[in-house]
């Protein structure tokens, strides 16, 4: 009886590692987070080919393009219907030279181009999804040159999210194109525990609000946040943590709140989307985007994720190491007056009697050699940023 017991036992064991393993995304792409713009925060379903291509103007004039930004991506309401082959039909309005020229056009600015589609049957506007459409789309994607790919979750009903992305996965390396794949289940079913094969990032809350202070149906990018506490560790090379795109510039906080906004992005070793109307920002929010220093934070080649390393009620430190040794760390000041924040070695991981050179990211200055820990004021609702090099 054993050995029956036994044999069918091992029988069970070959026929489970006979069972191909699910492949790899293997794309090669995003090593370090990807950057760009991206239509919806600002314009919503107002995307034509006119504004995708000042847009992607606004980029290289602005220097944008210079810092780093790369990928510009039209979200959704591009698309209407299908026609009676299936193909998708791209609206004629705004769009009337279809979606080829339109992503000349970018490459020929020297950047890249992405689309919108969604894993259901509609888009979360209620236009034609990809469900059923996967290698057809993926096809005519390829076709198009697109680039990056935002794939939502809208109208999905019960189908299975790590399946459903391993099918459109699947068929974008079947169209033969390098395409990142961004993944947009807001963090659902939690992405970060099986997305690394799947796609190059991955949505890990709801829409983020252009707000601090938000309604209480909206999330401001504070509580998103708090909501990347304990899922560092599932960030890396070619599979990041998405906690949404930027708002910096889009109206609802001050540049205080837009510098901590993105400070802590980079410290998060978020996707860098900007979300603002390119064509027309201030020079202070184009500043903000566009400091190589603080972007540097983000785009480090370790792509290791920074974290909360100490929480003393509105007083916050985060640390990100470095690949050349040095800590990121920010200072934040979630209260309403300004606050003495202190960071010491240990925090970081240091040992206290290291001496070690403090710079400030947003001032561009070195603030000199201390020891075991350096304090400063930060103001409300900001930030301080800086590298520590021991
Ligand atoms: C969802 C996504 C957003 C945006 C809209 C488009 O809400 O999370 O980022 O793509 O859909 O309809």
């Amino acid at each position: 009886m054993k050995k029956i017991l036994c044999l069918a036992f091992s029988l069970f064991l070959g026929i489970l590692f006979c069972i191909p393993r699910a492949r790899a995304l293997e794309n090669g792409l995003a090593l370090t987070p990807p950057m760009g713009w991206n239509s919806w925060n600002r314009f919503a379903c107002n995307v034509s080919e006119d504004l995708v291509k000042s847009a992607a103007d606004a980029l290289v004039t602005s220097g944008m393009k210079d810092a780093g930004y790369e990928y510009v991506v039209i979200d959704d309401c591009w698309q209407v219907s299908r026609d009676a082959a299936g193909n998708i039909v791209v609206d004629p309005k705004n769009f009337p030279n279809g979606i080829k020229p339109l992503a000349d056009y970018v490459h020929s600015k020297g950047l890249k181009f992405g689309i919108y589609s969604d894993a259901g049957t509609k888009t979360c506007a209620g236009r034609p999804g990809g469900r059923g459409h996967e290698y057809q789309d993926a096809l005519q994607y390829a076709a198009w040159g697109v680039d990056y790919l935002k794939y939502d979750w809208c109208n999905t009903g019960t189908q299975n999210a790590p399946a459903s992305y391993a099918t459109m996965r699947d068929a974008l390396k079947a169209a033969g194109r390098p395409i990142v794949f961004s993944l947009c289940e807001w963090g659902s079913n939690k992405p970060w525990l099986w997305a690394r094969d799947v796609g190059n990032l991955w949505r890990t809350t709801g829409d983020i609000s252009d707000c601090w202070d938000c309604k209480k149906d909206q999330l401001s990018w504070t509580q998103i946040l708090d909501l990347q506490v304990g899922i560092e560790s599932y960030a890396g090379p070619g599979h990041w943590n998405d906690p949404d795109m930027l708002e910096v510039g889009n109206g609802g906080m001050t540049a205080a709140e837009y510098r901590s906004h993105f400070s802590l992005w980079c410290m998060l070793a978020a996707p860098l989307m900007a979300g603002n109307d390119l064509a027309h920002m201030t020079p202070e929010i184009l500043e903000i985007l566009t400091n190589k220093e603080v972007i540097a934070v983000d785009q480090d080649p370790l792509g290791l994720e920074g974290r909360r390393v100490r929480k003393t009620g509105d007083s916050e430190v985060w640390a990100k190491q470095m690949k050349d040794g040095s800590r990121a760390v920010v200072l934040l000041n979630r209260g309403a007056s300004d606050a003495e924040i202190s960071v010491s070695w240990e925090d970081l991981g240091y040992p206290a009697h290291l001496s070690a050179t403090v710079r400030g990211l947003w001032a561009h200055k070195d603030l000199g050699k201390f020891t075991s820990s350096f304090s400063t004021k930060v103001p409300s609702h900001g930030v301080a940023m800086l590298r520590v090099t021991p």
